[in-house]
């Protein structure tokens, strides 16, 4: 029996092809599907290249009806993982994947995450704050945006002559050297 993910993304969704590739040989897991709430994300190509199901709604029937869930529950998922998705996941969710959702924040938080903060906005704020790191933070989803318990932070280092670019560069990477490694840990722990 694998355990069944399913990975929400809204953008370009190059963490989900990571972790996509990072479990493709793992019998006790399995990437079943992507949702987006973006009929023009990139991450619906990237699916399409994979061989992953992929299901596009709208923010209306996210927060106003079943139809995700019911599409969570059609491919049996057990665990759901959000790389880049930037709506809120509604309480009908929420209630049925109590401590089985999570996300990653390109930034330290509590520092620098809540509603609007995301992107380059995040490495904006980072580099004008003038702090020395910046770095990836992997926490549970709750009803508010960024603020579930964090299982896992990784510092880097925000250089003098940083752009939001540059910066998001580091930050990417880190991202797609830990990610995976802490969605198998946390697996592996809960099931
Ligand atoms: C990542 O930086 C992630 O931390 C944030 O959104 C970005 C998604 O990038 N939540 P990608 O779509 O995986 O390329």
């Amino acid at each position: 029996m694998s355990i069944n993910i399913a990975i929400f993304a809204s953008g370009n969704g190059s963490n989900a092809e990571n972790i996509i590739n990072f479990f493709k040989d793992n019998n006790n897991v399995e990437i079943k599907i992507i949702l987006t709430n973006n009929e023009y994300a990139y991450v619906i190509e990237r699916a399409k290249r994979l061989n992953i199901p992929c299901f596009i709604f709208n923010k209306t029937e996210l927060k106003n009806s079943n139809i995700v869930l019911n599409k969570l529950k059609e491919y049996d998922i057990d665990f759901i993982v959000l790389a880049g998705f930037l709506l809120k996941i509604p309480e009908n969710i929420l209630n049925v994947f109590p401590k089985k959702i999570i996300n990653i924040h390109p930034a330290l938080l509590p520092k620098y995450g809540g509603k609007g903060m995301y992107g380059k906005k995040v490495h904006d704020a980072v580099i004008a704050s003038g702090d020395e790191y910046s770095g990836i933070t992997i926490h549970y989803v709750n009803k508010n945006y960024d603020e579930g318990d964090i299982i896992f932070q990784k510092k880097c280092e925000v250089k003098n002559n940083d752009t939001p670019e540059t910066l998001a560069k580091r930050v990417h990477s880190l991202e797609y050297n830990f990610f995976p490694k802490v969605i198998k840990k946390v697996l592996y722990e809960n099931f």
